[in-house]
């Protein structure tokens, strides 16, 4: 049942598509919809519709310049070979967003409606999910509060929207070149009782600073301990991390209230159980991690997000210095469950856990 009105909107021609189509960025180029609703707290949610792609015009004192009240998604559309488009665990996205709404203070929106906005809007753009190789429609659920009020209080107007972005690599390139991290200890992401489980923008901007401090020291992504001991690994700035024994054992530190519940990290640790890897959540001290890659304990190093996919990590740097990870070059393991994720995901091996649904 169609539950998003949807409205007329220009459309650029298919050529004009067709060139945007042929230089792919990750999350420059938008398509030429978006799904929107409107939430007060008087009428609930309504007014849930597809319109044109445009500028949203809000009050200069709309809470969510000012508070930070907003929340996000992250999820993408493939194109299989047989022209067929299908989404990959959004249900999981769904209600994570439930959850950082409610952290936010925001209203929650329905499972129901989160995967109707995805699918009404994918269903509208389809020729806009590009078919090359590490492509996607990456779709961005969003919800920010807009009542006109300096005062420090949950909005009691809010809206939420959907915007999809044809998308390669996040890294550039072919997706498995490896990227350098460095880790910050003068920088945290998130405390105990904060908001590090959300997915909410004032997570991303916390660590704008340190990403700058990390590109500044040439590499690509900054990495987080926590914030109370300042020793324990968390996550990079934008997805999870992963490192491997070479007994071939996948770690990965475990959940806390000031971790992001990854949808990809969850899949990677489902896939590697399935592979008859040894899977170990646990606190992973950035001390162990860096003494194992120098002595050669942990051979592989990747992060992994919806974005991000499976990136292999060839350089771990901190304030002591550089650890190269193995060789430097992608490892066996990061590379299979790799492969055996994006085989499923574009529709090219069987997918046993039911993970994706055809829209
Ligand atoms: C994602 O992987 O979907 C993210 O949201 C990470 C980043 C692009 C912010």
């Amino acid at each position: 049942m169609t539950q998003f009105t949807l409205h007329d909107a220009p459309l650029r021609p298919a050529e004009e598509r067709a060139s945007v189509l042929s230089d792919l960025g990750f999350g420059a180029q938008f398509s030429d919809r978006m799904a929107v609703a409107d939430w007060t707290a008087a009428d609930g949610w309504h007014d849930r519709r597809i319109v044109a792609y445009g500028p949203f015009e809000l009050d200069p004192a709309a809470a969510v310049f000012h508070y930070a009240q907003e929340a996000f998604e992250g999820l993408k559309a493939y194109a299989h070979a047989d022209g067929s488009i299908w989404r990959f665990r959004a249900d999981v996205n769904a209600e994570r967003f439930r959850r950082s709404c409610r952290r936010l203070g925001l209203p929650e929106l329905s499972a129901a409606d989160f995967l109707a906005s995805v699918d009404e809007l994918v269903a509208a753009e389809r020729d806009w999910v590009p078919t090359g190789a590490e492509q996607s429609l990456y779709l961005r659920p969003f919800m920010f509060a807009r009542s006109p009020i300096l005062a420090v209080k949950p909005s009691t107007s809010v809206t939420y929207a959907v915007i999809a972005s044809p998308s390669g690599a996040y890294f550039g390139g072919s997706g498995v070149a490896p990227v350098d991290i460095w880790f910050t200890r003068d920088y945290s992401r998130a405390a105990p009782g904060g908001t590090g489980f959300a997915k909410c923008g004032g997570n991303y901007a916390a660590s704008m600073v340190a990403q700058q401090e990390a590109e500044a020291n040439g590499c690509s992504q900054v990495g987080f301990v926590d914030a109370v001991e300042h020793r324990f690994v968390e996550e990079l700035g934008g997805m999870n991390l992963f490192a491997v024994t070479s007994d071939g054992t996948v770690v990965t530190p475990e959940l806390t209230d000031t971790i992001l519940e990854g949808v990809t990290r969850s899949a990677v640790l489902q896939l590697a159980r399935d592979a008859g890897l040894s899977v170990e959540e646990r606190r992973l001290e950035l001390t162990e991690l860096v003494d194992g890659i120098d002595s050669g304990l942990f051979t592989e190093v990747f992060a992994c997000g919806t974005a991000a996919i499976i990136t292999p990590v060839g350089t771990l740097k901190d304030a002591d210095g550089a650890h190269v990870v193995g060789d430097g070059r992608p490892g066996a393991t990061t590379l299979a469950l790799r492969q055996r994720l994006t085989d499923i995901q574009y529709g090219l091996a069987e997918d046993t856990h039911g993970w994706m649904h055809r829209i």
